[in-house]
């Protein structure tokens, strides 16, 4: 355990925290007619009850008063009053980021500005490792179970025990993400897993086996760290975005819909090769589909 990194990690949390909560007061505020320190805008009162409901972060909130910016029919001055808070709330979200940028790696907030600086891979499934009750469909991106396991000759790649699959990249150093459609699927292991784990008889999926992952199993999200960890996840994540920092020993999950922390593991030493790695529980679970990368 680095407590270090932790207790760093947990003052961040902390700074970010009362700024959300700030926000927050502020909307409330307005939403009463009083007087704010920082002013969002003028229309809080329904904005507030919009996003009641919602996780509230800056970019959020500009993209909603960019909406009501175009949206009103108001006066010149007005609209000039919304653009010079709109202008307000950039500077406000620039530095916000600028402190963020600082210190990103302490920082588990904000999947979107962690993007910039990790590399997105491009990730297809590697079919020669997955387990015969898998079928791959959707140009190698997409796993789902299928009624019939398939007759394929054994391999020294094939999982054979658990029914997984690895992703098409060694990774030996550098940062990079990968983004997986969860949807609906209701059973599965997502992380990374040392290249040489035992692929055969049985084995317990944990850091000690050279597995890193988190689990969704009847309903239950799980963190599985030996023991695992049961995570409260404020909202189910439909699409989940694995960071890995090999050099750091950082290996994070974030919510890709909403941008939300889901867990980090205690920091690691990484040796050898690292693979990415997909479980489907039961043939009722629904499929995982990797994000396909766009061209820029
Ligand atoms: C990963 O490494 C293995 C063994 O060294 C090699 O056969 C395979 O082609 C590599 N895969 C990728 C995607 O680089
Ligand atoms: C990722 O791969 C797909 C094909 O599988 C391709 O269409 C797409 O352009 C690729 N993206 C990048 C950034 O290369």
């Amino acid at each position: 355990m680095d407590f270090r990194s932790v207790s760093a990690r947990d003052t961040v949390w902390g700074q970010m925290d009362a700024f959300t909560v700030g926000f927050l007061i502020c909307l409330k505020q307005l939403s009463c007619g009083l007087v704010c320190v920082c002013p969002i805008f003028s229309k809080g009162r329904r904005l507030n009850a919009r996003l009641k409901t919602d996780i509230v972060y800056p970019k959020k909130v500009k993209s909603e008063q960019e909406k009501e910016l175009k949206e009103s029919d108001q006066s010149e001055q007005e609209r000039g009053e919304l653009q010079n808070k709109l202008e307000k709330l950039q500077e406000e979200m620039d530095r916000r980021k600028a402190q963020f940028k600082s210190v990103w790696r302490n920082a588990p907030l904000y999947a979107d500005w962690r993007k910039e600086e990790f590399e997105a891979v491009n990730l297809t499934l590697d079919a020669t490792s997955a387990h015969p009750a898998l079928r791959l469909s959707e140009k190698g991106r997409q796993v789902a179970w299928q009624e019939k396991p398939q007759d394929l000759p054994s391999s020294t790649q094939r999982f054979e025990s658990l029914p997984c699959v690895l992703g098409q990249l060694n990774i030996t150093s550098g940062r990079c993400y990968w983004e997986v459609e969860v949807g609906d699927t209701s059973s599965w292991d997502l992380g990374i897993c040392r290249d040489n784990i035992i692929r055969k008889g049985r084995v317990t999926v944990s850091p000690q086996n050279g597995f890193w992952a988190i689990r969704l199993y009847e309903g239950e999200y799980w963190a599985l760290t030996s023991p695992e960890t049961l995570l409260t996840l404020r909202k189910k994540p439909l699409s989940v975005g694995i960071f890995l920092d090999y050099e750091a020993g950082d290996l994070s999950f974030y919510n890709m819909k909403d941008g939300s922390h889901i867990f980090t593991f205690p920091q690691n030493t990484f040796h050898g090769v690292l693979r990415p790695l997909f479980r489907l529980w039961s043939s009722d679970s629904g499929p995982l589909t990797v994000v396909k990368v766009e061209e820029n």
